[in-house]
């Protein structure tokens, strides 16, 4: 028995030392916002360089300009050229280690990087959404190796939002034996019985240096990881599956073990679900048999104050708020999204829409991926499903976003960024449209994407954001299209079945509506349209938006015209709102100093806007009543109030004790219900009742009351996220009893003790100019956000009133 123990313990040593060995590359890096030649050498002397770790994005850190070439649609940061050293050692040479292989992978740089070992050039990569990796075994040595990666985004504007730059994700150093999977060398797919009674999984294994002995098993492993199912082969099968579900997301793992003779050389795991699906041109989407509207929304990548650099913590935090708004779906626009978005979205049961490209051939911006997509694109549109095939959550591909290959004119080539982002809607003249029959180049070029995923992947349909909605679309004429996706439009959908008769069809874009969290336009029922054409300025020295849902571009909608056409047509499958959270770059309708979107349901600082609450009043079953605005106004002014609720019959708004009348929905067109009212100080009051009467009344089943706040007294702190090493924490400016005051705008001074770290400041406005990096920040309606890192004590100061503490644990 002891023998045995001890062959066991052996056996496991080598299992380990053998097996892939996958570290995280992220710490300990030297950076410079300079360039030379010589900075890939290695005796460049790099010691008065910063010390960082990644992921690093340099443009947060800057000031905003407006003469910073991004141009206020890139979000006015700096770009240029910056480089990343970093010294390492491994302690044997892999070439010497009976034949160690060593990769370096990138989730992703933007853009242009170019990495060198020890002063030789291993790869250069232009998009800056792509992940790669590169073997550098034979350019290591053994002992002490230098890796240096030039990052060049100093020819701009090359992206309609903001980008950030550097290395903004990951970095892996994996070593394998010479005989391994290969990189992205698992893929997965299951299929399910008659009555899901029983799931079989497809297991496809790439292996490098593979060699006449190398044998391949797959393990099926349960949530738990226990074994479930084992085989030689490719074909494993489970009795009884767990599906993975928007309530219930299962993941099950694949661990693919590698032998060569009796030796284990790699281990591999791979994470899959089991689902089925279905896009349906009548009934619209369902999952697992299961009608469902896709509630989704467009998200960029940026996170803030925090920049584009990965931020678990705060992309956690983003999905949970969408979650608990009712969000099931993600749209990752326009471009391939981080790998931890797609194992939170395994994980919590959100679907996505997995996107490639926001251009093709034909440039939107004077230096963007155009110029690259000829030579890159199979490459990367390749890469991007041979990395995400995997992954439950995926359920469609989208090989572009509002691509201008949809007309056969090129007339954004020569606009400036501004325009270019006002221009996608313009409308295009119909002789730019497919004729006849016609295999137009733009259509071969569609259907050549389509096959490059084909080729990779069959289990998914593919679509595209598509802003021309007539069926004479050089992309819809391909024929390669297997999901209709309209970006806005709503007024065409109506004549989606007769267009495109037996396509299944979605939204895949909507809305744009335009909100400034806390800033109110009247009278509310007037729709402010902004720009009121895509060529006309739009300006207004407030540089806000209203949050009524009042106020659209003039290609878009209110949130509840396009939810309206999207909940009662049943062939839609759903919609992707553009978008859950504000973002960098893109402040439409307004230029400079204007420079993050008012598109979002969620501002920049993570404050929800009004209008997320009827999203969670119709998308959830929790109750929900939100009355707003707020309760602070000249004596006499005229108000207008607006209410979203559910789970209730009625409601009724008091000012003062004093009924301004009851309000119901009349029927399941009807989103929200309003009161014109005198403003008069004191309180707003609404109570929301069912209609069966309870003791003689009928039940109130809930009540919201919103004060007068007086003077601002104290600033009143609370966690807003707790992750595992970032923390949100919101900060209110209050009156003596905790109202918030709605205009204030105090500079609120952070310090910190103990470990805790401020690593982001903002307050949600879509036009300060305030640095996101800084110890300070001014209110803005009332509140700001600090982001830290770590544990121990904030406080946080502003003139005339005592300290506040908050304690992060
Ligand atoms: C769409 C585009 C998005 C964003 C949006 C703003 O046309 O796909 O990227 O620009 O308009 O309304």
């Amino acid at each position: 028995m002891k023998r045995f123990l001890f062959l066991l313990l052996a056996m496991a040593a080598l299992y380990t030392v053998q097996a892939r060995e996958r570290k995280c590359f992220d710490a300990d890096w030297r950076f410079v916002l300079a360039d030379s030649a010589h900075m890939a050498d290695v005796d460049y002397n790099d010691s008065h360089w910063r010390k960082l770790s990644l992921p690093h994005d340099w443009a947060i850190e800057g000031d905003f300009y407006a003469s910073n070439p991004s141009g206020a649609g890139g979000g006015a940061l700096p770009g240029g050229v910056g480089w990343y050293r970093k010294t390492f050692s491994i302690p044997l040479t892999p070439s010497q280690d009976g034949g160690t292989s060593c990769f370096i992978e990138f989730d992703g740089v933007y853009m242009n990087s170019t990495v060198y070992v020890n002063g030789q050039k291993v790869g250069f990569r232009p998009y800056g959404y792509s992940s790669f990796e590169y073997d550098i075994t034979e350019y290591l040595k053994k002992g002490e190796n230098i890796i240096a990666v030039r990052v060049d985004n100093s020819d701009q504007p090359n992206s309609r939002w903001y980008s950030g730059c550097g290395i903004y994700r990951h970095v892996w150093l994996t070593q394998t034996e010479h005989t391994h999977v290969a990189h992205w060398g698992t893929y997965v797919t299951s299929s399910l019985s008659k009555n899901n009674k029983t799931a079989t999984f497809n297991v496809m294994v790439e292996v490098a240096n593979k060699t006449k002995d190398t044998q391949i098993t797959n393990i099926l492993l349960d949530a738990e990881g226990k074994e479930i199912a084992k085989s030689n082969g490719s074909t494993l099968q489970v009795k009884n599956p767990h599906l993975w579900t928007l309530d219930n997301p299962y993941i099950y793992k694949v661990r693919t073990e590698i032998r060569v003779g009796d030796k284990i050389v790699d281990v591999y795991e791979t994470n899959t679900g089991v689902r089925s699906f279905r896009f349906d041109p009548k009934a619209g989407f369902s999952l697992n048999s299961v009608p469902v509207k896709i509630n989704g929304v467009c998200e960029h990548h940026d996170f803030g104050c925090l920049g584009a650099a990965l931020n678990e913590d705060a992309l956690h935090r983003k999905l949970v708020k969408l979650k608990a708004m009712g969000v099931n779906a993600i749209r990752s626009s326009h471009n391939p999204p981080a790998p931890e978005l797609l194992n939170m979205c395994d994980t919590m049961g959100l679907i996505v829409m997995d996107e490639s490209f926001d251009m093709w051939r034909r440039k939107k911006t004077q230096n963007d991926y155009a110029r690259f997509f000829d030579e890159w694109h199979e490459r990367d549109l390749s890469d991007l499903v041979k990395r995400d095939r995997n992954h439950p959550c995926i359920l469609m591909w989208s090989i572009g976003n509002e691509v201008l290959e949809q007309w056969s004119s090129a007339d954004a080539d020569e606009l400036t960024l501004e325009q270019a982002n006002l221009i996608l809607n313009a409308g295009h003249d119909a002789s730019t449209l497919a004729h006849g029959e016609e295999m137009t180049p733009n259509a071969l070029l569609t259907q050549h994407l389509a096959n490059i995923i084909k080729k990779y992947d069959k289990t998914r349909p593919i679509t595209a954001g598509c802003n021309e909605p007539d069926p004479k679309n050089h992309l819809f004429k391909s024929g390669a299209i297997d999901i209709i996706g309209f970006n806005y439009h709503h007024q065409w959908i109506k004549d989606v079945p007769k267009n495109f008769p037996n396509k299944p069809f979605i939204m895949s874009e909507s809305v744009s509506a335009l909100q400034t969290r806390g800033y109110y336009m009247m009278p509310s029922d007037s729709i402010y349209v902004a720009p009121k054409e895509w060529w006309m300025p739009y300006t207004d020295p407030s540089f806000m938006c209203s949050a009524y849902d009042n106020m659209h571009a003039s290609w878009s909608s209110t949130h509840e015209q396009t939810w309206d056409v999207v909940k009662h047509t049943p062939y839609v499958g759903g919609q992707f709102i553009w978008t859950g959270f504000d973002y960098i770059g893109e402040p439409t309708p307004y230029g400079f100093p204007a420079r993050s979107s008012y598109f979002g349901i969620i501002d920049l600082a993570g404050f929800p806007k009004d209008i997320y609450y009827m999203y969670q009043s119709e998308w959830t079953n929790k109750p929900v009543l939100h009355l707003f605005p707020h309760w602070n106004w000249l004596p006499g002014q005229e108000i207008d109030m607006w209410c979203y609720y559910n789970n209730a019959d009625e409601v009724e708004l008091y000012v003062n004790g004093k009924s301004q009348g009851v309000r119901r929905k009349a029927d399941s067109h009807v989103y929200h219900v309003s009161w014109r009212v005198k403003y008069e100080p004191g309180e707003v009051k609404v109570v929301a009742r069912k209609a069966a009467v309870k003791n003689g009344y009928p039940e109130i089943v809930a009540t919201q009351t919103i004060k007068t706040a007086g003077q601002p007294d104290h600033l009143r702190l609370t966690t807003d996220y707790q992750g595992k090493t970032t923390t949100f924490v919101n900060v209110e400016v209050v009156d003596k009893d905790g109202n918030l005051c709605p205009w204030a705008e105090n500079q609120v001074f952070f310090e910190t003790t103990g470990g805790l770290e401020i690593i982001g400041v903002d307050n949600g406005s879509q036009f300060s100019m305030e640095r996101f990096k800084d110890t300070k920040r001014k209110a803005f309606m009332g509140k700001c956000m600090v982001a830290v890192s770590g544990k121990g004590e904030l406080k946080a100061s502003t003139f005339g009133m005592k300290e506040t503490t908050h304690i992060i644990k």
